[in-house]
């Protein structure tokens, strides 16, 4: 036990880093500082990425924690050695909000929404039972409403909630699928369902579904790959085809996963189609749709997602394309009364008995997470503020963009565009003359080779992947001050970075 001399020694020091003058101070730095750093990289005065090794930046990170203020450092002290700290961490990280961005389907959110953000944080609005963050589950009730019937659905038909990720979201509506075509799996665990259940999926279905099969105790073996259409997108005939088999074979079939979009070029699928089929088998639909959910904002790319409406399950990602900062992703269920079932053992004992209508606002009944972030303070605050048509803006924007990208890859001899893109998700490859004709592997481990000395540089930031096992570069037009500009310097920055490759 302290004693009461180390007892008010400690409350004096507790007391000078919870003093809300001291929070004045450095919040009104933090912003300066904040504003000007966007200033800059909106204007590309820096580097996009600032390229160093990992091991640098640990060890500087380590450096600081041991340079920390000595006790009783006063609030001067205290303010000064902040702004030194936001410095360097603005200095060392990833400038989405650069227009030369064009990497991850991670966005420049918009700035906003941030602050947002820091007030849940600040005062700490976690979720799980109500109570803990009555506004921030008002925030995401209301949200969901919202989104929901964006997707399609008559008001109050459906359920949903805010997750950390759409990773956790595509578990959670797995989970979800899986204990209704597995009765009593929850319980009993997958033992006593005969012949092993499978998960039939688009076959470049992002990898968290594989994982989910892995964690759901189906095994990532289970995990049946539907064949994909010219386009990259699930062709239905072929899902008809997939599942005819498995009931032949009477294999228990825990759902079919379907994309809005894939992840790896962006291709929306047939969702009417796929739809059919499933109700024809009466399987499971669950639509990933984390990037292109927000098709559903626009009335421009509405179309995209047409059928959506049908799925049993949806995945959307507010940190995708509605341009939030991390994290803040929704799952929705199109039946609200299994809005329990992912994991309905756990109701009985978390509701208070005293308030049973309560357990409907309780998050964490329905969440993987017992305590959840304020996800959606950003998001709601943003809509608040500006209405949907900033984000059905954000999304026509960076759409168009990525077909006018694709329209210059087009037009020039020396690049491959891999695919017309649905969105502002665009792969392609450069073949300078010099590798005209080389053999695919070459090609490709040039491509990658070249993004890695671009995004090294700092000039610009995108992403490589592999197609059909051929390295490519892949750019996500997710930064809203991209201009047609920026992507013809891009161009040039690929051309001067591949002389070089080639010519090391
Ligand atoms: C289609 C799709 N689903 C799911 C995810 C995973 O989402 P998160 O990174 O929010 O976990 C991604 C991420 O890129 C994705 O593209």
């Amino acid at each position: 036990m302290l004693s009461s001399a180390e007892m008010s020694e400690a409350r004096q020091r507790i007391a000078a880093a919870y003093d809300p003058e001291l929070l004045r101070g450095a919040g009104h730095r933090l912003i300066e500082q904040l504003a000007a750093h966007l200033g800059d990289v909106q204007a590309s005065r820096t580097a996009v990425l600032p390229w160093r090794e990992p091991a640098a930046n640990v060890a500087e990170a380590a450096s600081w924690l041991e340079r920390s203020l000595p006790a009783g450092a006063d609030g001067t002290q205290v303010l000064r050695h902040f702004s030194q700290l936001v410095t360097l961490m603005l200095q060392r990280g990833q400038n989405l909000h650069d227009p030369r961005y064009v990497g991850h389907q991670v966005p420049a959110p918009v700035p906003l929404a941030g602050l947002f953000d820091a007030l849940g944080a600040t005062t700490n609005q976690c979720m799980a039972v109500y109570d803990m963050g009555p506004w921030a589950t008002a925030a995401e009730w209301c949200l969901v409403e919202r989104l929901g019937q964006l997707i399609g659905w008559p008001r109050s038909t459906f359920a949903g909630m805010a997750t950390h990720g759409g990773s956790l979201a595509n578990l959670t509506a797995l989970l979800a699928a899986r204990n209704v075509a597995l009765g009593d799996s929850w319980e009993q665990g997958l033992s006593g369902h005969g012949r092993a259940p499978v998960l039939v999926a688009h076959a470049d279905a992002h990898y968290s579904v594989g994982r989910s099969a892995g964690i759901l105790g189906l095994g990532t073996a289970q995990v049946e790959r539907v064949g994909l259409d010219a386009r990259r997108r699930m062709d239905p005939a072929q899902l008809e085809d997939t599942l005819r088999q498995l009931r032949g074979q009477q294999r228990p079939i825990v759902a079919v996963v379907a994309c809005a979009c894939s992840t790896s070029i962006g291709a929306f699928d047939p969702l009417a189609d796929i739809a059919d089929v499933c109700q024809r088998y009466g399987v499971w639909l669950h639509v990933d749709a984390a990037h292109g959910g927000s098709a559903c904002v626009s009335a421009r790319y509405r179309p995209l997602v047409a059928g959506l409406e049908r799925a049993d399950s949806v995945v959307w990602d507010a940190h995708k394309m509605l341009f939030m900062p991390a994290l803040c992703a929704f799952v929705f269920f199109r039946d609200k009364a299994l809005r329990f079932e992912a994991f309905r053992q756990e109701a009985p004992y978390l509701f208070d008995p005293a308030a049973p209508g309560m357990a409907e606002f309780d998050s964490g009944l329905r969440t993987v997470e017992c305590t959840k972030r304020a996800a959606t303070f950003g998001l709601w605050g943003v809509w608040a503020l500006y209405g949907q048509q900033l984000f059905a803006d954000l999304v026509d924007l960076t759409f168009s963009l990525g077909h006018q990208f694709y329209e210059r890859l087009q037009a020039a001899p020396d690049f491959e565009p891999l695919h017309e893109p649905q969105c502002n998700i665009v792969v392609f490859r450069y073949v300078p003359r010099a590798l005209a004709g080389a053999p695919p592997t070459r090609l490709g481990q040039f491509q990658l080779e070249l993004r890695r000395r671009i995004i090294e540089s700092g000039e610009f930031y995108l992403v490589s992947t592999k197609i059909n096992g051929i390295g490519a570069m892949r750019t996500t037009i997710i930064n809203p001050l991209t201009t047609p500009e920026h992507l013809d310097q891009l161009l040039d920055s690929i051309r001067r970075h591949g002389a070089a490759l080639l010519g090391a």
